[in-house]
């Protein structure tokens, strides 16, 4: 069996009186591609958040290459992250700046290099993304699929060993979402990145992942393949993969339906 390169156990985190994670248990390998997939609410990006050390839980341990990093000092926790990319699923770019300057950004806040070798390293992650050319652009004159890409740029310019991704296909239309899946697969195949994606499209899945966790109000239901899930014959696990409507919103739907008698 390979090793761990995550372990979440037994993860709590509480807003007010209401736990939005109930107790995560989660091992993620090293190399491996894992989505973690679930409805809108579900506490998939607390997930996230928590894994890449931004927010410290109410209860449990994260540990990243065997260190738990929510008990160690802000010192040594900076050091681990590092080797962490992130991208999220607002892209996060700075609007003011270049798309060359928000790659370069983790370089100059993080490392002593030089200028010229940032200026190197930077049109090496736009090439990797397909977007040579574009370091003198700023946000606003790009388009959705292409900040999607300068923010996986910014998340790759540190040469992270795990990569997390929060909906990276989300709000675009489907062929330009493919093409995102797919560049994060790539990366995969030819970096050997550990790859973690929050999703609840099932699309994006399938292109992606090579297990699945299935999250469900804050808690992991089952990890697999999809084959190891789809045998599972859970009623929860069947409507994402059959893409059958939720129980809550057919309800909704009547109630409507009803209201208005169409
Ligand atoms: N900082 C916060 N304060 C209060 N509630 C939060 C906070 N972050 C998330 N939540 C709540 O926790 C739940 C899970 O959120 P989130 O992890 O963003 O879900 P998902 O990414 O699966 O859609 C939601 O109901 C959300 O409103
Ligand atoms: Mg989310």
């Amino acid at each position: 069996m390979p090793e761990p390169i995550i372990q979440v156990r037994d993860l709590v985190v509480q807003y007010g009186t209401r736990k939005v994670l109930d107790g995560v248990n989660l091992d993620i390998y090293k190399g491996e591609s894992i989505a973690i997939l679930g409805k809108s609410g579900c506490g998939k990006s607390t997930l996230l958040r928590h894994m890449i050390g931004l927010s410290l839980p109410k209860n449990g341990t994260i540990e990243i290459k065997g260190v738990d990093i929510t008990k160690i000092p802000e010192e040594d926790k900076v050091e681990i992250l590092k080797k962490l990319g992130m991208l999220f699923q607002s892209s996060a770019l700075f609007n003011s700046m270049s798309i060359g300057d928000n790659v370069a950004l983790p370089l100059r806040e993080h490392t002593e290099l030089e200028e010229s070798t940032i200026k190197i390293m930077t049109n090496m992650k736009l090439g990797m993304v397909g977007l040579t050319g574009f370091d003198n652009f700023k946000p606003s004159q790009i388009s959705g699929g292409m900040k999607k890409r300068a923010g996986l740029a910014r998340a790759l310019s540190m040469d992270p060993d795990i990569l997390f991704c929060d909906e990276p296909s989300a709000g675009l239309d489907p062929v330009v979402a493919a093409g995102i899946d797919n560049l994060i697969l790539s990366l995969k195949k030819a970096y050997k990145m550990t790859i973690v994606t929050v999703t609840h499209e099932m699309a994006s899945v399938e292109i992606i992942a090579d297990r699945i966790a299935m999250m469900h109000q804050g808690k992991i239901l089952a990890v697999g393949t999809k084959k190891e899930l789809m045998a599972k014959n859970d009623h929860i696990i069947d409507q994402f993969f059959n893409r059958e409507p939720d129980d809550e919103e057919v309800d909704r739907e009547r109630q409507l339906s009803s209201l208005t008698g169409i």
